[in-house]
């Protein structure tokens, strides 16, 4: 017998070519945890399966997190007051050192899957850190929560501090290791995750390559974040074209190799027509590079190049895991680079970032970020009655407020793959 449920309420999503959708007062059927669509009326045959009405209450698709540090979580909201690579070694690597303790790591890692599931977030692709049980411990977690995950145990043999470092053979041998263990989740899977081009050697990277082609696994990692970083990038691998050949070098940028890099703010021309030619993801992070004066990436620009675009939290370079938080600053940012940048990156509207928020992001996960038939039924449920006022806006200014002042409103459900976890 098939498993349906009814879901009734004010639906929004974005189609495939970013235009905002309202469906008022409207029926979700989820079979199997799957959306059969959306109807104005509930068609006949699906009498008498059981409904759950939000009333008058909004319902978007939960939200993707394409770029984020779970170890991180423990610092979100301090700490940012250095660039890149100082703030690498003087906050970020002793910390996740410490996620050799176990201990330590149960406790830190409890939090931050508390933190993810009570937020709009229905699906992240999170870094762990290079401890490959410390990882499994937080993919554990991650599976009982009933978020969908993708979780890498983080890769670096060099340019690292001596507690925070592998040997290259040892961090394949664990990186094997972390795979096999990792392939008995249902809803966390593994991801290969150097960390970026300057803590791995070559060697390293083509260890990472093998083990891909073996496993046909994705990939994640940082790119032209930061100016210093990108320099040390040019030394460390100088005949890469640009810092994303360093990556397609080794054969871990997209192609045969599913891919997301976060950040990309000084990709230039040719690393944004790679990244288009071979389907890499861009997670865009900006209240992480405006915290760490990395700078506003080009984003209009990699739309225009066809890249597929989601959003990322990137704690704790970013001080929040809330991606309403990031849909603020990424709509703000691109003002600003528009005004004071380039006029050629014409601003992202409201709308255009929530469809990177949920259908841009999503697609890393396949059918996800929109309530189209077909689509895994990953849902937020948001009550807003607390911005009832003078103004009764038309329901689309009303769903876009709610996403400007989600601190105002109510989290009432989160919905991931048709199992209610909120
Ligand atoms: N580049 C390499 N590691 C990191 C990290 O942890 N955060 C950010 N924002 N960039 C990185
Ligand atoms: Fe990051």
């Amino acid at each position: 017998m098939d498993n349906i449920q009814i879901i009734k309420g004010n639906f929004f999503d974005c189609s495939q070519d970013m235009e905002l959708r309202a469906r008022t007062g409207a029926y979700c059927v989820v079979k199997d945890g799957i959306s059969e669509g959306i109807f104005d009326e509930l068609p006949e045959k699906y009498a008498g399966a059981p409904v759950t009405d939000y009333g008058d209450m909004l319902i978007m698709p939960a939200l993707v997190d394409l770029h984020t540090h779970a170890p991180q979580y423990t610092f979100h909201g301090m700490g940012m007051d250095l660039e890149l690579l100082e703030w690498l070694n003087t906050y970020t690597f002793p910390e996740e050192a410490r996620y050799r303790d176990l201990e330590y790591a149960s406790q830190a890692y409890d939090i931050f899957v508390d933190a993810l599931t009570r937020s709009g977030t229905g699906r992240a692709v999170i870094f762990g850190t290079i401890h490959t049980e410390a990882t499994l411990l937080l993919m554990e977690k991650l599976e009982k929560s009933g978020l969908v995950t993708y979780v890498g145990k983080v890769n670096m043999d060099r340019n690292s501090p001596d507690n925070y470092r592998e040997e290259t053979a040892q961090s394949l041998r664990e990186t094997e290791r972390f795979v096999e263990e990792a392939l008995s989740f249902r809803s966390t899977f593994p991801i290969l995750t150097p960390r970026f081009i300057p803590t791995c050697s070559d060697e390293l990277m083509r260890g990472l390559s093998a083990i891909q082609k073996r496993t046909g696994l994705p990939a994640q990692s940082h790119l032209s974040e930061n100016r210093s970083e990108i320099e040390w990038v040019k030394e460390l691998v100088p005949d890469a074209a640009f810092y994303g050949d360093a990556y397609d070098i080794f054969g871990l940028f997209g192609g045969e190799c599913r891919t997301v890099m976060a950040h990309c703010v000084s990709s230039g021309k040719e690393e944004i027509e790679r990244m288009a030619q071979k389907g890499v993801f861009v997670a865009h992070c900006p209240n992480s590079n405006t915290n760490i004066s990395s700078g506003i990436a080009p984003v209009r620009k990699l739309l225009d190049a066809g890249i597929r675009v989601g959003l990322g939290s990137d704690v704790a370079g970013g001080h929040s895991l809330s991606l309403f938080d990031e849909m603020v600053s990424a709509v703000q940012v691109s003002n600003l680079r528009w005004r004071c940048i380039d006029q050629n990156d014409r601003q992202l509207s409201m709308t255009e970032v929530f469809y990177m928020a949920t259908r841009g992001g999503g697609e890393f996960f396949g059918k996800v970020g929109s309530f189209d038939r077909g689509y895994e039924f990953d849902a937020l449920v948001v009550d807003d009655c607390g911005l009832a006022g003078m103004i009764k806006p038309d329901p689309a200014h009303r769903f876009l407020r709610s996403l400007y002042l989600s601190h105002e409103c109510l989290l009432a459900a989160k919905y991931v793959k048709g199992n209610k976890i909120l």
